[in-house]
């Protein structure tokens, strides 16, 4: 219908707005041959490294599959040579993200690894890494995993200020907008996963279960030295992240393989951390075991530490690592484990903790990991998921915004409206240029309390929940869309961002979400947004360019489909009005927050 609805929009508009239907906000970057002519395909990320592998039986495990060790030694160094690539000077993996195989890769076969720099913060990079298998007879080819690493830059033992990268093409624009958001998160990550981890109330039933059935996690236990030679590190002398990750999975696939006694398959790794450097000449001290199995996966956990031969008792935490394996039949479904009892103590603190974190993992990959049309309009909030929520609620409109096919669909003095369509959506957005400093207008525009001031749509806005700094739940009541129906409800995440460096716009997103003590209520038709909000862009001194994004769901459509086909002016009315709110309230925020 919405598309129905476009097409017939497309056809109106270019007759009312005619001329002016092709421009774009944000002009697409292309390359440019020697004749003049602009190619898309002629581009190349500069920061592009591939690298094509042929599995040879050196490089399989039991099973006859490439192993995830080589496989990872084969990614960190390819996301090296690109991170390098970048920074002109050698550099070190200090995260690698949560990476979930979806193939495993049959000797014989071809591995091609593409990796490219998303983006620079100061002296860290984030890589962004695809792989795909190919089977050189059938010339078949299949997605194995993507993975996201960090890298920091080092010149002479100093940390390095990283140029930045200018983005060209729409999904390196998208990749480079939500690469700020996952660093955030990453650097969060520890103290989130240890909150939830102490938060979340896990039922488990050791004390009921019949320990005759159950394998003593300590028969899983693996303890392993290795000695870090030359062709272990770099230039540098610095070991390889991917050298460590791949005996890091060594040991954890024999501890697995002691729990199951088959040969397991790694599905996924949780992401993980290089703590310190390693070097040429450490011992290195890998110990693992299984910390939880559960009827079709387990979860084996992995602890490096490093030592000089001279200073043995002096250990370094290198990193730790936790990793599900599946165990396949001959169909590759998976088998059902036995269960596992843990050691008192430590053991049966890593049992819960590896529950805990197994459902963390579903809700984190529901969220962050399902495409944005596939996640439900409204999310049920729950402390479990709200990182990945307020992390989706940013990514979702930063996605929006970074789209290719913006038209400018009407403009009365200076206020645009741009519209897009794409398959399941009509997307609008309203642009003006605000004589307002853009830390206060994102100030104002956050506080969605104020909204009502200048936004008639908006009836009435009560702060449910400041879940933090940047992050709250509100209950909107907005006008009746026609005088025949009710007035509608919202229940609304707001999440803010300011920018990450400059040129990166302050972000006000807004998503719904399901809260237990706002259910439906009879005297109001619930109303749901999918993907909305605010980017301001600071366009010199005491100028902003206040951008309003709304991904219209089918309630919302008919108004923003009346604007855009030219009539109704309401959406310069809106703005004109955001912009007096905004000048009027230009001075008046506290001083402590003026620092922005
Ligand atoms: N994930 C992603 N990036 C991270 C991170 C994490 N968990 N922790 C820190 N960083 C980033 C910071 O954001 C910062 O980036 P920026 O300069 O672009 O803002 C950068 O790493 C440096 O962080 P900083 O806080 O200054 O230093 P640190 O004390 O955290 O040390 C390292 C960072 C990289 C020096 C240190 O962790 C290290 O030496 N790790 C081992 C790296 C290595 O040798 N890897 C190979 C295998 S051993
Ligand atoms: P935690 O104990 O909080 O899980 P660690 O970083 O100490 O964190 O360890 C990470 C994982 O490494 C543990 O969950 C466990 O699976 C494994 N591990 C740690 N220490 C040992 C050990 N001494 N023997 C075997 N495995 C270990």
């Amino acid at each position: 219908m919405i598309q129905n609805v476009g097409n017939h929009l497309r056809r109106g508009l270019s007759s009312v707005f005619s001329g002016r239907i092709s421009r774009k906000s944000g002009a697409r970057t292309r390359t440019e041959s020697a004749d003049g002519a602009m190619s898309d395909d002629a581009y190349r990320n500069p920061t592009e490294v591939q690298m094509s592998q042929l599995v040879l039986p050196c490089h399989t495990n039991q099973r006859g599959d490439l192993s995830v060790g080589q496989l990872l030694k084969w990614i960190d160094t390819t996301a090296c040579l690109s991170a390098e690539r970048h920074a002109g000077c050698p550099c070190v993996t200090v995260s690698m993200d949560d990476i979930y195989f979806e193939h495993t890769i049959s000797v014989g076969q071809m591995v091609n690894i593409k990796a490219k720099v998303n983006r620079a913060f100061n002296s860290s990079m984030e890589v962004g890494i695809q792989v795909t298998s190919e089977d050189l007879c059938s010339e078949k080819q299949w997605s194995v995993c993507k993975a996201l690493a960090t890298f920091v830059a080092y010149r002479e033992l100093s940390k390095v200020k990283l140029k930045q990268i200018v983005p060209q093409t729409e999904e390196e624009k998208m990749e480079h907008s939500v690469a700020a958001e996952r660093r955030r998160m990453r650097l969060v990550y520890a103290d989130t996963i240890k909150d939830l981890l102490a938060n979340c109330v896990i039922q488990d039933d050791l004390e009921n279960r019949d320990c005759s059935h159950m394998v003593p996690a300590e028969k899983t236990r693996v303890e392993s030295v290795e000695l870090v030679l030359p062709p272990h590190a770099n230039h540098q002398g610095n070991t390889f992240g991917g050298q460590i990750m791949a005996w890091m999975e060594n040991v954890a696939t024999i501890a697995a393989s002691r729990l199951c006694r088959a040969h397991p398959t790694l599905k996924a790794i949780e992401m993980f951390h290089f703590r310190g450097p390693s070097q040429v000449g450490d011992r290195l001290v890998l110990k693992a075991i299984v910390n939880n199995a559960f009827k079709n996966s387990m979860e084996v956990g992995v602890c490096v530490e490093a030592y000089r031969q001279e200073a043995e008792t002096h250990r370094r935490h290198i990193n730790s690592a936790f990793m599900t394996f599946v165990v396949l039949d001959a169909a590759d479904q998976p088998l059902m484990l036995p269960w596992i009892r843990p050691q008192p103590g430590d053991g049966e603190r890593r049992y819960r903790e590896a529950s805990a974190r197994k459902k963390i993992r579903l809700d984190r990959k529901y969220i962050v990991s399902c495409k944005q049309t596939e996640v439900p309009l409204s999310v049920p909030w729950d402390p479990s998921n709200q990182v990945y929520l307020s992390y989706n609620n940013v990514s979702s409109l930063k996605m929006l915004v970074a789209k290719d096919n913006w038209v400018l669909s009407s403009e009365i003095n200076q206020v645009c409206l741009y519209t897009l369509e794409d398959d399941k959506f009509l997307s609008f957005h309203v642009e003006l240029v605000v004589h307002v400093d853009a830390a206060q207008a994102f100030l104002l525009l956050s506080d969605l309390s104020r909204r009502p001031e200048w936004d008639k749509h908006y009836r009435s806005v009560e702060l449910v929940q400041q879940v933090d700094e940047d992050d709250a739940i509100y209950h909107v009541i907005s006008s009746a869309l026609n005088s025949d129906t009710k007035p509608l409800d919202f229940v609304i995440l707001a999440s803010r961002r300011k920018p990450c460096d400059n040129g990166d716009p302050y972000v006000i997103a807004l998503r719904s979400v399901t809260l237990p003590t706002h259910r439906e209520m009879p005297e109001y038709s619930r109303g749901e947004t999918l993907c909305s909000g605010f980017c301001l862009w600071r366009e010199g001194d005491q100028m902003t360019k206040v951008s309003y994004y709304n991904q219209a769901t089918t309630g919302f459509l008919n108004y923003v489909t009346t604007d855009v086909a030219g009539l109704s002016s309401e959406f310069y009315t809106t703005f004109k009005a955001c912009e007096q709110f905004l000048l009027a309230n230009r001075n008046d925020l506290a001083p402590s927050l003026q620092t922005l």
